[in-house]
């Protein structure tokens, strides 16, 4: 087992990586358990897949699961459920000292953790991240939000978990689809802060993805601990230096939005091509050499993510992609901050990028 801890000043956690927590729920969870009945909110998917494992390692160890299931999707990240969900905690008659533990990929862990962070000005959860993506990103770090008419996690907290348990024995029911879209979030972490795991990623994506237990747990791990290091310094996003872990999200942002945040392009799958877009711009800027932006290109293709902008058939030109990045959150008083690189492993945040040059160059990617 690999345990990470986040050393969060007054709220620290443990991220615990192994195959098989759930099954030993109970013990795994060291004493956070305190009432017969737990609550737990999931996606009708998840229930489908992992409910069992979960309801039997709490009955077992003499507790009373009490399930509040979503139907699965991004959707479900709304203000009617967060309503629902909080409204269903009240009526479960949780307490601020209670754990709600969020069984799920991070549409489960975001609805979730922000339910409790409102409820009763703020109670624990702990995530049980089910999906890649979640394991290496959603679950840790406490950015909770929902989605509203306006836009994807325009309303949120930053509420930190109690404890996050990721059994690498759920990726073996995820859609290969979904494994490979969490994987974007893994590479990520080599690109933006470290050349080495990027070769190690290069090397090693095909096995990991396949199913070896070591490198899971290597890749899962490793990924946690970059992220763990940057939430420690910089948990709520005002250095800089959490930001870098946008690499590809503004890029990315701006397809999922064209897309209509559909399952016609899941959010790692954006993040990917947002990535290799990221690097392309860079280099073009002349602040990356171009085999590295190659490079990294290469390696997303390799692995089966997306990464040419014109295969997705897109109805617009650059100038409508960048309008969406005048919608994203990071916007700071008219400028948008980009991340970009100066190599593999060299991310940076630059302040003073010019969309017009940006809707130029995604206008070339895109085939105009
Ligand atoms: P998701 O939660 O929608 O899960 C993807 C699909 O996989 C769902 O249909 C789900 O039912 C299914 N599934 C999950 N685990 C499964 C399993 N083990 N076996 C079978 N099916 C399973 O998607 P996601 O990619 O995990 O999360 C995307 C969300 O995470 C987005 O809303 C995004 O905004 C958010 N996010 C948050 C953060 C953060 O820091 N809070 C970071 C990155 C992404
Ligand atoms: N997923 C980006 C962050 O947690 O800051």
């Amino acid at each position: 087992m690999a345990v990470i801890p986040v050393d969060i000043a007054g709220r620290p956690y443990e991220v615990r990586v192994d195959t098989g927590l759930l099954a030993e729920l109970v013990e795994n969870c060291r004493g956070k358990l305190r009432k017969r009945p737990v609550p737990i909110i999931t996606d009708r998917q998840v229930h489908a897949a992992w409910g069992k494992v979960v309801g039997k390692a709490l009955t077992d160890a003499g507790h009373e699961p009490r399930w509040h299931i979503l139907e699965p999707g991004e959707k479900t990240k709304s203000w009617a459920n967060l309503t629902a969900t909080v409204d269903w905690l009240l009526a479960e008659e949780v307490e601020r000292g209670d754990h709600v533990i969020a069984l799920g990929g991070g549409v489960i862990g975001d609805l979730t953790g922000f339910a409790a962070a409102i409820l009763k000005r703020g109670c624990h959860f702990i995530q049980l991240p089910t999906t890649l993506l979640a394991q290496v990103d959603s679950s840790v770090g406490g950015k909770t939000a929902i989605n509203t008419a306006a836009g994807k996690n325009l309303v949120g907290a930053f509420h930190q978990p109690a404890l996050v348990l990721a059994d690498l024995a759920v990726l073996d029911t995820l859609p290969r689809r979904e494994l490979l879209s969490g994987y974007a979030e893994v590479v990520k972490y080599g690109l933006l802060g470290d050349a080495d795991f990027f070769h190690w990623c290069d090397a090693n994506a095909d096995a990991m993805l396949a199913g070896n237990a070591a490198l899971r747990e290597y890749a899962v791990a490793h990924s946690v601990a970059a992220k763990a290091r940057i939430v420690k310094e910089d948990e709520r996003e005002t250095l800089g230096l959490r930001a870098l872990l946008n690499l590809g999200h503004t890029f990315g942002h701006a397809l999922e939005a064209q897309t209509g945040f559909s399952d016609r392009l899941l959010h790692g799958e954006a993040v990917a091509l947002g990535m290799v877009l990221a690097a392309r711009f860079s280099a073009r800027i002349g602040l990356m050499p171009q085999a590295s932006a190659d490079h990294a290109a290469r390696h997303i293709a390799k692995v089966g993510l997306p990464s040419e902008v014109s295969s997705l058939g897109l109805n617009c030109d650059g100038r409508a992609l960048a309008d969406h990045m005048l919608h994203d959150k990071k916007m700071d008083a008219g400028r948008l901050p980009f991340v970009l690189m100066k190599g593999i492993g060299e991310a940076f945040l630059a302040k003073d990028v010019s969309l017009d040059e940006v809707a130029g160059f995604l206008d070339e990617e895109l085939g105009r």
